[in-house]
């Protein structure tokens, strides 16, 4: 092994954009490797960001996690240390490291922070170790502590196969460029399970997991044929059943998996409401209780007009398609 060269340029700084699934994973293959079980499409998003600095200090003898400014706890940290011990390994160094990471929305509520929290250590984390990654392998060592943050290493609209390593940008037709999603903060509800328990409870649990297994594969087939042909009725139909989909196989879990709140469902009769009347909007909705609806950017003040007023609904973020993770200065 080439063991990276590290000393005065041990820290490195930057940024990953989070990413919405227009095409839901859920579920894992392979629990220790952290593969997906089914295919997944997303869009990354530009309004949404995590930035990460890692430093690799020769005095620490712990590794230290910093998020959103407070001190996390071991118990809390451990896929991050899993990573930075890949990364180690790779590396073939020592040092601990302390990261520290923040986001600009709302941590581990539904808003796919882990995301872009783990694409920006994966970048952070080997930069400081001197080690100089292709997207590919940036994108396998982020999957490997969350799938969705293997997208988040790639901007635009990007797929993952069902047990695939690393994610792959998409082309795409024109439609892309005007697309922008509109994520309506509703108010937090019920605490969130956290995805990886709640995969293996819904894995184990309910009888429409298989299903959900069968299904998925042709939701993300449709997803893609419909963004690569630019049309928006067509990607917007295979989306929403892919949510929902999803949200039925976990909601037959034993106990249940219940991610809505009382807004959840009066912004989906929003989404439902506008469409009827003309405008062309779309809902999904994650492991949590917000809504993001998938709008032309030309229809987003309408859409946001009216998701401004569905009771439950705290604020709203319209964002365009994000970029690429990307390093910045370090600190
Ligand atoms: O990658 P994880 O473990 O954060 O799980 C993401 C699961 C969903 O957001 C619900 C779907 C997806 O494909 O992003």
């Amino acid at each position: 092994m080439s063991h990276a060269v590290i000393g005065a340029s041990s820290a490195s700084k930057a940024l990953a954009h989070s990413n919405i699934a227009l095409a839901k994973y859920w579920g894992k293959r392979d629990l220790a490797r952290n593969l997906p079980d089914v295919p997944s499409l997303s869009m990354t998003l530009a309004a949404l960001c995590t930035v990460t600095s890692v430093r690799f200090d020769p005095e620490a003898s712990a590794d230290h996690f910093v998020l959103n400014g407070s001190a996390q706890l071991p118990s809390a940290s451990a896929k991050v240390y899993a990573l930075l011990d890949r990364v180690r390994q790779r590396a073939g160094i020592e040092q601990r490291a302390v990261v520290e990471s923040s986001n600009d929305f709302p941590t581990a509520s539904g808003l796919a922070s882990s995301a872009s929290g783990f694409a920006a250590l994966a970048l952070a984390a080997t930069a400081a170790a001197g080690l100089q990654l292709t997207s590919a392998e940036l994108s396998e060592l982020a999957r490997s502590a969350s799938v969705s943050a293997g997208r988040s290493i790639h901007g635009g609209f990007v797929a993952l196969e069902a047990g695939a390593e690393s994610a792959e940008v998409l082309e795409v037709g024109p439609l892309a460029k005007e697309l922008v999603m509109v994520v309506a903060v509703t108010d937090p509800g019920p605490k969130a399970v956290g995805s990886t328990s709640a995969m293996q409870l819904t894995q184990q649990s309910s009888p429409y997991y298989s299903s959900f297994r069968e299904h998925a594969p042709a939701a993300y087939r449709e997803v893609r044929a419909a963004l690569l042909a630019s049309d928006l009725e067509r990607l917007g139909a295979a989306m929403e059943h892919s949510t929902l989909l999803m949200h039925a196989c976990m909601l037959a879990a034993q106990p249940p998996l219940l991610y809505w709140s009382g807004a959840t469902v009066s912004a989906l009769r929003c989404v439902q409401e506008l469409r009827r009347a003309g405008t062309i909007a779309f809902f999904t909705i994650d492991a949590g209780p917000h809504v993001k609806v998938l709008t032309r950017a030309s229809d987003s003040p309408r859409v946001s007009a009216a998701l401004q007023s569905v009771p439950g609904v705290q604020r709203l973020i319209v964002s365009g398609v994000g970029g690429p993770a990307r390093q910045l200065e370090a600190p």
